[in-house]
């Protein structure tokens, strides 16, 4: 896989992206924990600010407020957090302002999944049903794939680490970005995506 990087270096950081139910909030304390670099988390922030869930927030504010919130979360944290891990939700990559931003600020690195597997986790996720509202009006299964096309040009515009996580648990997960991103490097070339697959 080849993009065009969208800046020219990136800052110390690690940014997970990827869909719901790709592990990013587990493999990121993983991560910050074996790095010793903090873990941040976009979601948690927006929950924070706002007061009430996210499922609230798109309820009672609709999705476009939701992501106006969470472009700035994602503004914030990039300035006050540098060298951190990221952990972004899996909508966060649809506004180029966030992209720019998540590739100025560090490594960023794929999780994903197939479609079927997606919808298998999330179901299993006892806390999906509290904390995740429907981006559409299809079935779990439908709206996966249908959403994840739509995403899929963005993550991977701004990938450069690829990590399949189809069979493969959160420690395996960690292990592999951590063999591309060092949390010593303060800075590093952007460059073709590296595939883990
Ligand atoms: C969303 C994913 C969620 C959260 C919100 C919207 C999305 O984050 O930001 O519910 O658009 O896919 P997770 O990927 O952490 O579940």
């Amino acid at each position: 896989m080849s993009r065009e990087p969208m800046g020219e270096t990136n800052g110390g950081g690690l940014v997970l992206v990827g869909y719901r139910g790709t592990g990013k909030s587990t493999v990121g304390r993983l991560l910050a924990g074996r790095s010793g670099r903090p873990f941040v988390d976009v979601d948690d922030v927006i929950v924070a600010r706002a007061g009430r869930t996210i499922r609230a927030i798109f309820e009672d504010s609709g999705e476009p407020a939701f992501r106006e919130l969470e472009e700035s979360v994602v503004r914030d944290l990039v300035a006050t957090h540098p060298g951190a891990v990221l952990g972004t939700g899996g909508g966060t990559i649809l506004r180029e302002a966030n992209r720019r931003a998540l590739t100025t600020f560090g490594l960023v690195a794929w999780l994903r999944a197939d479609a079927d597997e997606l919808a298998r986790r999330l179901e299993a996720d006892s806390a999906t049903r509290e904390t995740r509202p429907s981006l559409t009006s299809k079935g779990a299964l439908e709206e996966i794939a249908e959403v994840l096309a739509v995403r899929t040009p963005f993550y991977q515009e701004i990938a450069q680490v690829v990590v399949d996580t189809q069979e493969r648990g959160p420690a395996e997960v960690a292990d592999l970005i951590l063999r591309h991103w060092s949390p010593s490097t303060v800075a590093r070339p952007a460059g073709e995506p590296h595939a883990c697959s």
